[in-house]
């Protein structure tokens, strides 16, 4: 439940094996709401089942201790079938759209077995210095704990799939807007450099992907970009425009989807008598009492089509990133849009913040950037024009992670609600299909100047 997840302090004072038993938790926080029969269940290809997630997270540890602890015993080859992913190192696997055919092994079943993952490698974990390749092993339970984090955020989006204000979570109250969020800020192009540098970062707990990595240089123009995410109310003017019914907005495969799938509006908005209205997980909203939220479970390809009608355009990644880490006034570069401190429920809104919704916009002023854009870190993952490819001198730090996806995705940044507090930071790239919109997607809008 919301009321019982607690911050997970970034710092190095706490032991790996410490950080594992709080990550480990939360997974198990936030199914505790559900009844056994919603474990089970897949209702679309692109979701999977929830007892899915808790014994993939554990086979993906499983999969560390059969490397690297001696004399390991398999739990279950058919947990291995069962709860691998899309890994082809790791054998043979059920097909995704088929994780929901199959009610063994049952939930109960494959609680023990994460139990039994749990104290093999916290049995290791209190003395890792005397085991042979510590250091590699330690690295790969730190994936694992972001691994874990990442399948949260999917739990998230799967059960609000599956059960969206049927779900008996505790919410906590929405923040008010404190500020007016209006207009473009306006960035001096030239160098910048792009992606993760260690030796850049001032932070007291210290991660990333090797997909963030290297930062390298990149050439930008001026550029403007808004300092607010777009609101329900900004698309709601766009619906009411026609523009779902004009191909003058779409790009061709855009158009496609938009007729394929009879799409009017986002995902998990509701036509009533007329009046648009979103559901989420604190229950059916109008539309028009939402309008100063950002819009979300939005594709690639709706963004584009809102930023075209606009008069505007979707920013790249660098451009993104130069707003969220750059400040020119100072000539300095920091870990995240207020400085370098760690996020707080105060200055973003991420999973620990219990909203389980999108904050109003100017509702979170802390968390500002050098220019005044707000919210650039939490609510929505932001739609970037970037097509998610490896930086240049990319280096795969782990085989078939993030390495093989390098083709036909669009990265988005920022993290959202559903994203914990020590897994987000501003060089993070998240990727996705253009068409998907099951995840928690908004955007900004940018331009030439
Ligand atoms: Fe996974």
């Amino acid at each position: 439940m919301a009321s019982t997840i607690r911050e997970i302090s970034r710092q190095d004072t706490v032991s790996i094996a410490e950080l594992y038993k709080q990550v480990r938790a939360r997974t198990m926080q936030i199914v505790a709401p559900l009844e056994i029969e919603d474990y089970v269940i897949q209702r679309a290809e692109f979701m999977s089942p929830p007892r899915w997630h808790i014994g993939h997270t554990s086979w993906f540890f499983e999969t560390v201790l059969q490397a690297h602890k001696p004399g390991y015993r398999v739990y279950s080859e058919d947990f291995l079938f069962y709860f691998n992913s899309y890994y082809e190192g790791f054998g043979e696997r059920i097909e995704r759209p088929k994780r929901g055919t199959k009610s063994r092994p049952t939930v109960k079943e494959t609680v023990a077995y994460r139990n039994h993952i749990d104290e093999q490698v916290l049995s290791f974990l209190q003395s890792p210095a005397s085991l042979p390749n510590a250091p590699t092993l330690l690295s790969l339970v730190r994936l694992g704990l972001e691994h874990e984090m990442q399948h949260q955020e999917l739990l998230v989006y799967d059960i609000k799939h599956l059960l969206c204000d049927q779900f008996d979570v505790l919410i906590k109250p929405l923040p008010h807007p404190l500020t007016q969020v209006e207009g473009m800020a306006e960035l001096e192009g030239g160098l910048f450099s792009l992606g993760y540098d260690h030796a850049g970062v001032n932070r007291s707990y210290d991660f990333a992907f090797d997909n963030e990595k290297p930062a390298h240089q990149v050439l930008l123009q001026d550029y403007a970009i808004d300092k607010a995410l777009v609101s329900n109310g900004d698309f709601l003017e766009f619906i009411n425009d026609g523009c779902y019914q004009n191909f003058r907005w779409w790009f061709s495969e855009g158009w496609e989807a938009v007729n394929r799938e009879q799409w009017r509006a986002p995902l998990y908005w509701e036509l009533h008598d007329g009046e648009w209205m979103i559901r989420d997980f604190a229950g059916l909203h109008l539309a028009t009492s939402k309008k100063d939220e950002p819009v979300s479970h939005v594709s690639y390809f709706e963004a584009a089509a809102f930023a075209k009608w606009a008069g505007k355009r979707l920013p790249t990644e660098a451009e993104w990133e130069k707003a969220a880490c750059y400040d020119a006034r100072r000539n300095v570069r920091t870990a995240f849009p207020w400085g370098d401190t760690d996020p707080t429920s105060g200055n973003t809104n991420l999973f620990e913040n219990g909203f389980w919704s999108v904050a109003p916009i100017g509702a979170l002023p802390e968390g500002a950037n050098a220019y005044g854009c707000q919210q650039m870190i939490g609510d929505v993952w932001e739609w970037t024009t970037s097509d998610y490819v490896p930086y240049p001198g990319f280096k795969s730090e782990f085989d078939e992670y993030n390495d093989k996806w390098f083709v036909n995705q669009k990265v988005l940044r920022g993290g959202s609600f559903a994203t914990p507090q020590l897994h987000i930071r501003a060089t993070y790239r998240n990727f996705f299909h253009a068409h998907e919109r099951w995840m928690l997607s908004g955007f900004r809008c940018a331009k030439d100047l």
